[in-house]
């Protein structure tokens, strides 16, 4: 019994070892008849897996400095290398010309499907985020004119939310973590702009129990999402995880619940004559994304819900972290809030803060840009080869060479070390200097958003809310100090980045 089970785990052994050399000759040979060069190579001790590799990533995330490791590569072998992740091809690039030939090629070159389907599918099902091709499409084109009619109406909504905001920073000077604060503020208005609810996180009278419960859910449906991720194609070693898969169906309950709450309001609204565009009582939003799916896609509640999960995920978290990294740097910078107060101080009292205003405001916009390159909550992505596809670089003995990509191949844009290399930046490239935003021409070098046909749809919204957030609390406080020993930047990463230490900072008003 013993014997027959060694010599199958031997043969399946030699099997794959065969099959990869295999695959490794058969790349080879079409990559010097496409014209292209070998590319960099990462210096593997598993050369079949590449679990050295993943296990230094694991070592790096654990102590909360991925990105240092990703620096460290890029110092060695240049800024496109390959490298091997769970036996599959994986290229990792900060090369903004090769970031480009990505982003910008063709959509049935690169997809996010592969990754991220897989990976998210269960919880999020299909939509902007997950899937490519005419789905994807479907999507963008519904989602896209909700977002830029959104963007100009918003405003006073969020007020509300930062008021009670507000309440909750002390003003004696005594010690506050904003970070969990600046996350409920923007979980609040985010789930008001989805689902016509919010969170009332910072108003626990006022707390939807529904949308509190789902939001606690949801924290424990990405972390499931990180586990099949980091796990990639050998999650079926670790089976299903049925635990994971019940909280997804009890996030979905609750998303349904929603939407036929609002398919009633809407069936009763027209009942009675009036327009379903009167903001309802639950949401002074009046674009809120539910409400706009349903008027169109009331007979299909799948994709409702899968379009929300979608934009819900990717809007969560990220502008709550994005503020509280804002306040992290200027805590740091009392020079730069000083500036902030001298332009905002220049302020009409009875100027409205509107979407047009906020964008002419030069260094409000520069502290947020100089924020978003340094911590970006999200300072990579991943895309999966479609076709067979020639890239720029990457490849020779100089890696100024081109390369050739595989269908299954991956590709890992690391914007985050782009956005701190030197060779771009300049020598003090890790500092917080918004100056250098001021006067900054659109390329490829700097893609917070990413670019492209997946660049964000939230991108503008996003901006909105970021200046609104930086305006009203420059014009409420004086000073803003930093009450952590820690002066660097510690990364806690779930699906987003933020700050392992929080952001503990104190205020003084005028
Ligand atoms: C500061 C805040 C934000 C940042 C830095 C950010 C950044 C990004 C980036 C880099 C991507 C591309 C990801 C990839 O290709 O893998 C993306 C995609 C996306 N973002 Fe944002 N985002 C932010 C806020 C938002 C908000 C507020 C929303 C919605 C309300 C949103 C909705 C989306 C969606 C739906 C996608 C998927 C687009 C697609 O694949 O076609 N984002 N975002």
């Amino acid at each position: 019994m013993a014997i027959s089970i060694l010599s199958t785990l031997l043969s399946s052994i030699v099997f794959l070892t065969c099959y990869i050399l295999w695959k490794k000759v058969l790349i080879s040979s079409a990559s010097s008849k496409a014209g292209c060069s070998s590319p960099i190579k990462y210096n593997h001790l598993d050369p079949f897996f590449g679990l050295d590799l993943f296990i230094r990533k694991i070592r790096y995330t654990q102590v909360g400095d991925l990105l240092a490791l990703d620096d460290e590569i890029f110092a060695k072998y240049g800024k496109t290398v390959h490298t091997l992740f769970f036996g599959a091809n994986h290229w990792m690039t900060m090369d903004p010309l090769m970031i480009q030939a990505v982003a910008a090629t063709e959509a049935d070159k690169f997809g996010n499907e592969p990754t991220n389907r897989k990976s998210c599918g269960p919880l999020l099902g299909d939509g902007a985020f997950t899937v490519d091709g005419a789905l994807w499409k479907r999507s963008r084109d519904i989602i896209n004119p909700i977002f830029s009619r959104s963007q100009v109406s918003q405003l006073s909504s969020l007020k509300i939310h930062i008021q009670r905001f507000m309440e909750h920073i002390p003003r004696d000077g005594s010690t506050i973590d904003i970070q969990p604060l600046t996350k409920m503020l923007f979980l609040d208005s985010s789930t008001e702009f989805i689902f016509g609810k919010s969170a009332g996180s910072l108003t626990e009278c006022e707390l939807t129990i529904g949308a509190q419960k789902f939001s606690e859910a949801f924290d424990e449906g990405l972390r499931g999402m990180r586990k099949n991720y980091m796990t990639g194609q050998f999650s079926w070693l670790i089976g299903t995880d049925k635990k994971w898969l019940e909280k997804c169906s009890e996030i979905h309950a609750v998303v349904d619940g929603y939407i036929e709450e609002e398919i009633e309001y809407q069936r009763s609204t027209k009942e009675m004559g009036l327009s379903t565009d009167t903001p309802s009582e639950s949401s002074a939003y009046k674009y809120v994304l539910l409400r706009e799916l349903v008027k169109n896609h009331s007979d299909d509640k799948l994709y409702i819900r899968s379009e929300l999960m979608n934009v819900f995920f990717a809007a969560r978290d990220s502008v709550g972290t994005v503020t509280a990294n804002m306040i992290f740097h200027l805590a740091r910078s009392p020079g730069v809030w000083q500036k902030l107060r001298k332009e905002v101080g220049g302020i009409a009292s009875n100027q409205e803060l509107t979407f047009e205003f906020l964008k002419s405001l030069k260094y409000v916009q520069a502290v947020i840009e100089e924020t978003l390159r340094l911590v970006h909550p999200v300072d990579r992505c991943w895309r999966t080869c479609l076709s067979p596809c020639i890239l720029p670089r990457g490849g020779g003995n100089s890696g100024r060479e081109p390369i050739l990509l595989q269908p299954g191949d991956q590709i890992e844009l690391v914007y985050g070390s782009m956005h701190k290399d030197k060779d771009i930046w300049g020598e003090d490239a890790s500092s917080f200097v918004p100056e250098r935003m001021l006067g900054l021409k659109h390329s490829w070098q700097y893609i917070p958003f990413m670019g492209g046909r997946r660049t964000c749809p939230g991108q503008q919204n996003a901006y909105t809310d970021m200046a609104f957030f930086l305006v009203k609390m420059v014009q409420e406080f004086k000073t803003i100090e930093n009450r952590d020993d820690c002066l660097e930047y510690v990364e806690e990463y779930v699906m987003t980045k933020e700050s392992r230490n929080g952001v503990k900072v104190a205020f003084t008003v005028s």
